[in-house]
């Protein structure tokens, strides 16, 4: 006979921890796979809605400089190199989507969470995990500003 005051026994809540365990386990790991496998789709999604942004002020940026921004809704660089070429291009990390930054003393983009690192005057990964370049912006100086769009 079976009711609802019976005591549960070991195996049944052995059974049911297992259980648990193993969907918090499968949570943990599935999750970052999901966002990984998502990720350009939703790049492509935050591309196609924005086509150009106007930095204002921008041309006045120091040479050796970087200015962060966000082109539509993805994290972006203006880098103005001390030859007084500019460069602009995608701050997120191809490996695993971090964003990485400049470092003008060695003139190379880093990534802090994997150690990749990128051309800062290309894009091109040179070291690390990083599979792909960074995606690479037009860039106009103008008066009053800096253009950038999508190449
Ligand atoms: S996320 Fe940039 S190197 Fe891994």
């Amino acid at each position: 006979m079976s009711g609802s005051n019976e005591p549960v026994s070991r195996r049944e809540f052995l059974r049911t921890a297992v259980t648990a365990a193993g969907a918090c386990y499968a949570a943990a790991v599935g999750y970052p796979v999901f966002r990984y496998l998502t990720s350009p789709a939703e790049q492509a999604m935050s591309l196609a809605a924005v086509t150009e942004v106007t930095l204002q002020d921008a041309h006045t940026l120091a040479a050796g400089s970087v200015l962060m921004f966000k082109f539509g809704s993805r994290p972006a660089m203006l880098i103005h190199h001390k030859d007084d070429t500019w460069v602009a291009l995608d701050a997120v990390c191809t490996h695993l989507g971090c964003t990485v930054q400049y470092q003008p003393q060695r003139d190379v983009i880093h990534c802090n969470c994997h150690g990749g690192e990128y051309d800062a005057r290309t894009g091109k990964n040179i070291s690390g995990p990083p599979p792909r370049p960074l995606r690479p912006y037009v860039v106009k100086v103008v008066d009053n500003g800096v253009l950038v769009s999508r190449a």
